[in-house]
């Protein structure tokens, strides 16, 4: 069902490309945000945590009256947010209830090869899956998807994604906005062509194979410029880009800044002040917005570029002070001398020819060995092939966080001088990564446009004794 000259006509029509977004929009009433719910933890041990997944078909109105198929984690569209802590013992039980098979990968979660998820996890139509692992690494905002090989894209776009929340000492402790769904709030934006119908599915244009699928509205949690109401104190938002392919430039619509305290791997050093929050896909980021000094009824847009995301309506609740730390953890400096190798990925092509190091992914090749233990560096550019000087590729490591070193030679910005999984490297550039791997078994290294991804711009490396 790739009939690109079809598509391409009914697109053009509530759809002038990316740039016209906004005017092309589909009208709808202002929803309120959607919280997803807390998955429950059916294991009473406080060290121990068992989470019921179950990966389903549904329905669902993105537009009033207008149902389109979809899927979902325990419900229509998303899933529940997964809450655990450091050193807890979690077991998952997910279940396939889809017509296909389907796998959940934890992003940024630090567990061994069999519990990643990757595309060897396999869960067939009917079948189940019982991963079993212990959260060893400091706290974050994680997320969990599928990444069956070829479909991630579509998997993910029909709605399979969801929070993975890892609490620890520090989160507890320090002075930040924590109630869930009041002042802590998870925001998963992702962008979806949507049809004037209502409808989507995911049949890609040959646009869509080059630059990855780029949609005529951004959903947050699921709805389209949905409002929060916020008290009158600060408040944390919890940023995923969730969308397949696209790059937001986040702001607040009145141009005032926030703090930045937590990057993909967990809290940054210190809160790094922003006017604007660059963030490609599969990326998260923490940032605590200060409303304490609006008026009750003002209304604040997060914004990217000129397109509204959202709204906060501030309201006359007034909220406990909370003093954002000077100091919100200890992040280890890196000594590059510690690394025992380094090795090249080199990412280039386009359409359907994107590649690393000239290869596209094979289930059957092992493209890299690593020691268990190791510290290594990798050298990650991005040729600049492709039309018109190419596109910047998200480039995503499985089964570790790492620190940047540079960028182009340059010392990373200060948001980005904390853990992370996921990097965006810019056409011509070379982004110096150093991580140490302490689990073993079989990962994956890709592109996280997902549509790059399931074209086979990825590769394996297998860490052993
Ligand atoms: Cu977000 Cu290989 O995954
Ligand atoms: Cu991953
Ligand atoms: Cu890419």
């Amino acid at each position: 069902n790739r009939n690109d000259s079809v598509n391409h006509q009914t697109r053009a029509e509530n759809s002038g490309g990316e740039g016209q977004a906004e005017e092309n929009a589909v009208k709808v009433e202002a929803a309120q945000l959607p919280i997803p719910p807390l998955l429950e933890d059916k294991n009473p041990d406080p060290d121990k945590a068992e989470f019921h997944l179950t990966a389903q078909q549904s329905t669902k109105e993105f537009l009033k009256g207008k149902e389109t198929e979809t899927l979902g984690y325990n419900g229509d569209y998303l899933g529940p947010v997964i809450k655990a802590r450091k050193g807890e013992e979690v077991s998952v039980k997910v279940k396939n209830k889809l017509d296909e098979a389907t796998t959940v990968h934890w992003h940024g979660l630090e567990v061994n090869g069999k519990q990643d998820g990757g595309p060897h996890s396999g869960i067939q139509s009917g079948e189940s899956w019982n991963p079993k692992f212990t959260i060893d690494q400091p706290a974050a905002t994680l997320w969990y998807h599928p990444h069956l090989l070829h479909k991630t894209g579509e998997q993910v776009y029909m709605g399979l994604a969801g929070l993975f929340y890892i609490e620890d000492e520090i989160s507890e402790s320090l002075d930040i906005p924590k109630e869930y769904g009041v002042n802590d709030i998870p925001l998963v934006i992702q962008d979806k062509q949507l049809f004037e119908n209502g409808t989507y599915e995911y049949d890609l244009t040959m646009h869509d194979i080059m630059m990855g699928l780029q949609g005529n509205v951004v959903l947050v949690n699921g709805a389209i410029q949905p409002y929060l109401e916020v008290p009158k104190g600060k408040v944390r938002l919890r940023l995923l880009n969730g969308s397949n392919a696209k790059t937001y430039d986040f702001q607040l619509s009145d141009g005032e800044s926030f703090q930045q305290i937590a990057s993909d791997g967990g809290f940054l050093e210190k809160p790094v002040e922003m006017s604007g929050l660059t963030m490609s896909a599969a990326e998260r980021a923490e940032i605590i917005v200060d409303f304490s000094d609006y008026e009750t009824g003002d209304i604040v847009e997060l914004s990217h570029q000129d397109y509204d995301l959202m709204k906060f309506v501030v309201t006359d609740q007034e909220s406990k002070e909370y003093t954002i730390p000077e100091k919100l953890t200890d992040i280890p400096e890196i000594d590059t001398d510690t690394a025992v190798r380094t090795r090249e990925f080199v990412m280039s092509g386009m359409g359907r020819s994107v590649s690393i190091n000239g290869k596209q992914m094979d289930m059957d090749r092992v493209d890299e060995e690593v020691k268990l233990g190791d510290t290594e560096i990798w050298e990650v550019s991005n040729d600049g092939s492709g039309m018109m000087g190419g596109m910047p590729h998200p480039f995503h490591v499985h089964g570790v966080q790492f620190r940047i070193i540079d960028r182009g030679g340059d010392p990373p910005p200060p948001n980005e001088r904390g853990w992370k999984d996921t990097v965006n490297v810019y056409p011509g550039e070379m982004v110096r990564l150093i991580a140490t791997f302490d689990h073993s078994g079989l990962f994956m290294y890709h592109c996280h446009i997902l549509e790059h991804e399931d074209s086979g711009m990825m590769g394996q490396y297998e860490v052993d004794e």
